[in-house]
């Protein structure tokens, strides 16, 4: 006795059909016209889009981050997810400096056990190799617990920002084990450069995170992100949130030179921009200080198309909520004292579905591609996530195309006091959400149980 999805139309990357899909216990064991419903829970899904879970790669749950903690934990960031039709995160254990990175494995499952309410992984944020290099092993042991991806930031000095060797040392592993190397591609030392000449003009407000952070300063980190990964004999790299076509080139111009070279956007760098969301009175602009910065409007175009052509794989959030009434403001003084980080993890697929397939920008297989299938691929989970067929888990959507819906705070389930997106509407929500073939979402209702989400052990795609 399983569940059968009937009469829906199943989009997976490679097409879309007609078909049942049949479950039993956790996983998909028929994609087929006309499967025969006796003895089957049938769940009528005429009119509807089946569609693989959605996979967000890009998310900071509980994160200790500009002098505050970020505001959904595992249990509200999970279930705002589901809600939005997610069924999986990859989140990030951030590596203290001087501590390996053993310590930060233990303490992030700590943060997500028993709170979980969908299936989630963990990269690895490396900030130290320790002494003589010691902690480079840890990458063997992280690989051993299902992390098969590691990040490092370029940005944020003397927080999380590595150097070039670090770079470099970490690559030369990671190709060795087939893992790959996310990185956040931001010239921190110059940036920082550029922030005090601004405090020193006395430019304070919110505006300024976005001022002191160009975009040739992400072009370039890409740019030598992908030198590195190449002295390191071609380790394959990840460039996360890019928010600019200077640094989109970048990877365009790698890829091009057939170097393992991958990259994201995010939603907001899709929708949002300088001009319509920034130079907001008073301090509201700070609900928009995220890193890289919004971008002006002329960006959007040349990220969808990368988006289009495979320049860009991945569509993620970096959802990294910060409330507005008591986190926030840490920064009226200065704006280099806003928590840099936005809500998203809820919106993700009504966006990109709605202004990336309704506005014809992509193709429905297109959209499944970007929110599952390739996150799947690129982080080690494919086929048992990320697309619907026989055997795989059944991480399943079950998408009303025509369904209206207006973002608003005051409905959200993300714990912020305001939403980035406030006001928009979408055509396209998900209806019911199955997650291992549990029915944990329906018309926006969580149904399951907190704590039952899994994690995921990943294998490393990359040798
Ligand atoms: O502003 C952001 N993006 N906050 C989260 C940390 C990061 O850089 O991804
Ligand atoms: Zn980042
Ligand atoms: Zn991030």
């Amino acid at each position: 006795m399983g569940t059968l999805i009937k009469n829906g139309k199943v989009v997976n990357a490679n097409g879309s059909a007609q078909a049942d899909v049949l479950v039993e216990g956790e996983t998909i064991t028929r994609v087929a016209p006309g499967i025969d419903p006796t003895g089957h829970t049938v769940l009528d899904a005429a009119g509807m889009l089946v569609m693989p879970g959605g996979i967000d790669v890009h998310t900071h749950l509980d994160m200790p981050f500009g002098g505050t903690v970020s505001a959904d934990d595992y249990e509200w960031g999970t279930r705002a997810a589901a809600i939005g039709g997610t069924t999986m995160v990859i989140d990030f254990a951030l590596q203290s400096m001087g501590k390996p990175m053993t310590e930060a494995f233990t303490t992030w499952r700590a943060k997500s056990e028993g709170k979980a309410c969908i299936d989630y992984g963990l990269h690895m944020a490396v900030t130290d190799l320790g002494p003589n290099d010691a902690w480079l092993d840890d990458v063997d042991a992280m690989v051993a617990q299902g992390i098969s991806s590691f990040k490092i930031f370029m940005a944020y000095p003397n927080v999380l920002m590595v150097n070039d060797r670090t770079i470099y040392k970490l690559m030369e592993r990671t190709k060795q084990l087939g893992a790959l190397v996310c990185v956040h591609a931001e010239n921190g030392t110059v940036i920082d450069a550029i922030v005090q000449e601004a405090l020193a003009a006395g430019h304070t407000g919110p505006l300024y995170h976005a001022l002191t952070r160009p975009p040739v300063a992400e072009a370039e980190a890409v740019h030598r992100v992908v030198a590195l990964s190449e002295l390191a004999g071609g380790a394959s790299v990840y460039i996360v949130h890019v928010s600019c076509e200077e640094a989109m080139s970048e990877v365009k111009a790698a890829r091009e030179r057939g170097l393992p070279v991958m990259g994201e956007t995010c939603t907001q760098y899709l929708v949002l921009s300088i001009e319509d969301d920034m130079g907001k009175p008073g301090f509201e602009d700070a609900k928009y200080v995220f890193t890289p910065p919004l971008r002006q409007k002329k960006n959007q175009a040349p990220l969808w198309d990368a988006l289009k052509s495979d320049v860009l794989q991945v569509v993620s959030t970096d959802h990294c909520p910060f409330r507005f009434a008591d986190q926030k403001t840490l920064g009226l003084e200065s704006f280099t004292k806003i928590p840099n980080g936005g809500p998203g993890i809820e919106n993700r697929m009504q966006l990109v579905y709605h202004h990336g397939v309704n506005a014809g920008r992509i193709s429905l297989e297109r959209f499944v591609e970007l929110t599952a299938e390739q996150p799947a691929k690129i982080f080690g989970m494919y086929p048992r996530k990320g697309v619907l067929a026989a055997g795989s888990e059944a991480d399943i959507l079950v998408w009303d195309p025509e369904a209206k819906y207006t973002i608003t705070a005051a409905t959200q389930n993300m714990h912020t006091d305001y939403s980035i997106f406030e006001g928009f509407q979408v055509k396209g929500n998900a209806r019911q959400v199955f997650s291992r073939g549990e029915l944990v979402v329906e018309n926006g209702k969580f149904l399951g149980q907190v704590g039952r989400g899994r994690y995921v052990h990943r294998e490393v795609p990359h040798r």
